[in-house]
């Protein structure tokens, strides 16, 4: 089978991408990273891709004079490298609609906690983890899901849960999460990888 080609968008220090990049080369994900695409000229995550020789695309709205002409690169640039699914992973901007129209059901997410609870504009980082200690939940973990056109709002691929213990912090919570993210977003990538994943409509089947 065709290793799956990947496109990864990321805007901050890239663990996922690098987690990513690791089960790539450990075989556990027959996949391969076509390009690693930031909006942020100082995202980690363009050393990592440059350190594995990965092709790397700083692409933002202000390099643009309009909306579409910023739009139409975006797709050029994915087409171009031959893209067939993206991950994003930590990418802070909204994806448009008409990269979202152009790559259906082809686009997923990994969210810090279990959608559709703590998601939404605004919850990214500390504030997710932030909300979920102060409402005092039990419970916390990852999503992975696809990409809509609302913030973290289509249709969950995965969850899985990880405990809230009574002394945790944003930060002791945000790495028992992040570690699982390291591990989910690789397998959930490697289900794509054998064509395993149907959308029937609002609901993800994984064949087993
Ligand atoms: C992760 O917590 C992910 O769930 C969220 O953004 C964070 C990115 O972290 N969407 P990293 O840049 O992959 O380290």
């Amino acid at each position: 089978m065709k290793p799956l080609q990947l496109g990864v968008f990321a805007s901050g220090r890239g663990s996922n991408f690098e987690a990513i990049l690791k089960a790539i080369d450990e075989g556990q994900l027959h996949a391969g990273v076509k390009l690693l695409l930031s909006n942020n000229a100082d995202a980690g995550a363009l050393e990592t891709a440059k350190k594995g020789g990965i092709p790397a695309v700083v692409l933002n709205r202000k390099m643009f004079d309009c909306r579409n002409a910023f739009i139409r690169q975006m797709i050029s640039v994915l087409k171009f490298h031959g893209v067939d699914l993206i991950a994003l992973a930590g990418y802070m901007k909204k994806i448009p609609a008409e990269v979202i129209r152009e790559f259906p059901n082809k686009i997923l997410n990994i969210h810090p906690a279990l959608l559709p609870a703590f998601g939404g504009r605004g919850s990214y980082g500390y504030h997710v983890h932030e909300a979920v200690l102060e409402y005092g939940c039990k419970v916390s973990g990852v999503t992975v899901h696809f990409v809509d056109e609302l913030y973290d709002h289509g249709p969950i691929i995965a969850q899985r849960t990880v405990p809230v213990e009574d002394d945790d912090t944003a930060k002791t919570l945000a790495a028992r999460v992040l570690k699982i993210e390291h591990q989910i977003y690789p397998e959930v990538l490697q289900w794509f990888a054998e064509d395993r994943v149907h959308v029937k409509s609002s609901k993800v089947i994984v064949n087993k």
